[in-house]
């Protein structure tokens, strides 16, 4: 049987919990010389290399020699359409929609547009070991189709959705209540688990969604209550108070969501950055998730998350690692746990480089519910993974003069530095489902 089997050697970083409650010992685990046998995409087993390599004599084996293997990076934030007007100047968030992103996103009702860029988005993600995200397409249904033909076409493991919105947005780029029920339901009848494809129930926001329309989503929640709800919350004090007029009834910005009943353990709520204490309780009782969107918000000058405030043993919000683009400023989650780290820096609080990398996979598995199939290399789940070249610059090879180091204390201060400085030349290898996607350095 060890012929349909194959593979990696190599060191193995991954997480068995969170570093932020549990101690790195314990919830941090690090195999310096390391076999993981993969079968049918899946991982069949892990050890160290002499232990798995004599129960598996026959097996091929790739040596991923100098690299350090760590699971497949999880952004749990991320607008697809968005891409080709990263690092639009000058504005800020509600401006910034729309003179830049709504006649942007107007492209996307083409379907050959919607799905070159659709391809090209993956390419860059998978590039940058992005294996899994959550992605807004725009209202177009058609551009909902155009990227999870190229995501199923990948073989990636992704959650998307149609964006709802009937006010407040140009007509060219609007739905009605009635119209987004009937194609959001035709999309995940169409896509909902078909592969490694999940589906979003994607209300843009408060502000660009009528009564009917949240009534709607709601709707679809309950009668597909395993597809996820994603949209944004409480980003820029502007639009808190543009939602507060239009929401007279409600207490405050998460009350919104939740008197349609969009607040639960499947909902993802992007940035969070002006909740108050008790948005932050309900959002821990309910189970839901903050993606915590760092370039985005220094970017768009939104502000400071508080992740303290959301990691708090006495009312922990899931919080996953999001990039944000193209408010955000980068497909790396390199680069963005770089900006998180200085964000709980300037909080006072500050994030080590194992939290860090929870957040961007066990962390951001739990987050979608999915850390029964992806997020770590425990046996059983889907083999997405990364292969880090710590060393990847001039610089970073002066930095980790190792390059795998197999003391746990140097390993830890590696990753930092890599986290701090590197970007996508550091992603040497990706592999979706146990199959080599990406090398850095393929030859021609
Ligand atoms: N709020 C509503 N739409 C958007 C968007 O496209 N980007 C960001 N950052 N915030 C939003
Ligand atoms: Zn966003």
């Amino acid at each position: 049987s060890d012929a349909t089997l194959h593979a990696i050697r190599g060191a193995f970083l991954d997480f068995l919990d969170d570093p932020y409650y549990v101690p790195e010992p314990e919830s941090v685990r690090y195999i310096h010389d390391g076999l993981m046998v993969l079968e049918n995409g899946c991982i069949k087993a892990l050890g160290d290399y002499a232990t798995v390599r004599a129960e598996y004599p026959h097996v091929p084996v790739t040596h991923q020699r100098d690299r350090l293997l760590v699971p497949g990076f999880i952004d749990t934030h991320v607008h697809y359409p968005q891409t080709e007007m990263i690092g639009a100047y000058g504005e800020q968030l509600l401006e910034w929609l729309n003179k830049y992103t709504f006649p942007t996103e107007a492209k996307f009702k083409d379907k050959n547009y919607a799905r070159q860029m659709a391809a090209f988005f993956l390419e860059e993600l998978v590039k940058n070991g992005t294996t899994t995200a959550l992605v807004l397409a725009a209202v177009f249904p058609e551009s909902v189709d155009a990227f999870f033909e190229e995501a199923q076409q990948r073989n990636l493991r992704m959650v998307a959705g149609k964006v709802m919105m009937d006010r407040h947005a140009p007509e060219y780029l609007t739905d009605t209540a009635e119209s987004a029920y009937t194609d959001s339901r035709a999309l995940i009848e169409r896509w909902h688990k078909c592969d490694r494809l999940l589906y979003a129930i994607t209300p843009r926001f408060a502000i660009t969604s009528t009564p009917e329309q949240l009534r709607a989503a709601g709707k679809l929640l309950e009668e597909f209550p395993d597809v996820y709800l994603h949209t944004h919350l409480s980003e820029n004090l502007k639009e808190v108070a543009f939602t507060l007029e239009l929401f007279p009834e409600c207490t405050d910005y998460l009350n919104v969501y939740e008197s349609f009943g969009l607040v639960r353990d499947r909902s993802i709520f992007a940035h969070g950055i002006q909740l108050s204490d008790s948005e932050f309780e309900r959002l821990s009782r309910s189970g839901a998730t903050i993606a915590f969107c760092p370039t985005s918000n220094l970017f768009l000058g939104s502000g400071l998350f508080n992740l303290k405030k959301a990691k708090s043993p006495e009312a922990p919000v899931q919080v996953g690692l999001a990039t944000d683009v193209g408010g955000g400023t980068s497909l790396s989650m390199l680069r963005t746990a770089s900006e998180a780290y200085k964000v709980t820096q300037l909080r006072g609080d500050r994030l080590s480089a194992f939290q860090t990398f929870y957040m961007m996979t066990l962390g951001g598995a739990r987050s979608l519910l999915l850390d029964d199939k992806i997020g770590n290399f425990q046996v059983g789940k889907e083999a997405d993974l990364v292969a880090l070249d710590l060393q990847s610059t001039p610089l970073l090879a002066k930095r980790n003069p190792v390059a795998v180091p197999a003391d746990f204390q140097e390993m830890a201060d590696s990753v930092f530095a890599t986290m701090i400085l590197a970007d996508e030349r550091a992603i040497a290898a990706t592999y979706i489902a146990g199959q080599l996607a990406y090398e850095r350095d393929a030859k021609p």
